[in-house]
């Protein structure tokens, strides 16, 4: 699923890029190893941190990636530091959907982009996404449809936003660029 959420994004040679909710690393080394700039992980889980830091171990060592402990809702990180920002499987979590599209917005430089990567929405053809129309609130997460997916970039800031699914795997892409 992240191969086919990145596949919609080019890399480019020196970019400088944040992988928002990086969990085990696994993001933070494709994107290491398709890029010649520096690529950022952040999590707030220290447990996410740690293995992160240790997937990319070889990466950190040639100073290609950096692994952060902190939240999305409070990025720290400068405005516009980012050519590129990647959020897979992950922002359907965070605490405050829309503010934290803004806090992303913040750190992306002025014609750099947002790609999301998430394996449920609202109106998949999944078990598991028509589980969630019922219980996603009980279980405090969002469970947004494609066109509240396109809202949530364009009412953060973003524009030539795009949104593509896989609706038989509920897998989810959104793009978008910072004018
Ligand atoms: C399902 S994992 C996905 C990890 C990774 N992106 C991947 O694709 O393998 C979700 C991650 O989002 C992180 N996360 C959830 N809420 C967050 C927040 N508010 N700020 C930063 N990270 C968060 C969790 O700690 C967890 O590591």
């Amino acid at each position: 699923m992240t191969d086919w959420g990145l596949s919609h994004v080019s890399v480019g040679k020196y970019d400088t890029i944040l992988d928002v909710g990086c969990g085990g690393g696994r993001t933070v080394s494709k994107l290491a190893a398709a890029t010649e700039g520096k690529v950022y992980g952040i999590d707030y889980s220290e447990e996410s941190v740690a293995a992160s830091k240790k997937t990319n171990a070889r990466w950190i060592e040639k100073g290609r990636a950096e692994i952060r402990h902190g939240s999305v809702s409070e990025l720290p990180f400068p405005d516009g530091m980012f050519d590129l920002v990647t959020a897979v499987e992950t922002h359907i979590w965070w605490p405050n959907l829309a503010a934290d599209m803004r806090e992303v917005f913040r750190v992306v430089k002025p014609g750099g982009k947002l790609a999301i990567v998430g394996e449920l929405y609202r109106g998949a053809n999944t078990r598991v996404a028509r589980l969630a129309d019922k219980y996603a609130a009980q279980a405090g997460m969002a469970h947004l449809s494609v066109e509240e997916h396109r809202e949530l970039f364009v009412q953060a800031g973003f524009r030539d936003v795009e949104v593509m699914t896989e609706p038989d795997k509920a897998w989810i892409c959104g793009f978008g660029r910072r004018p």
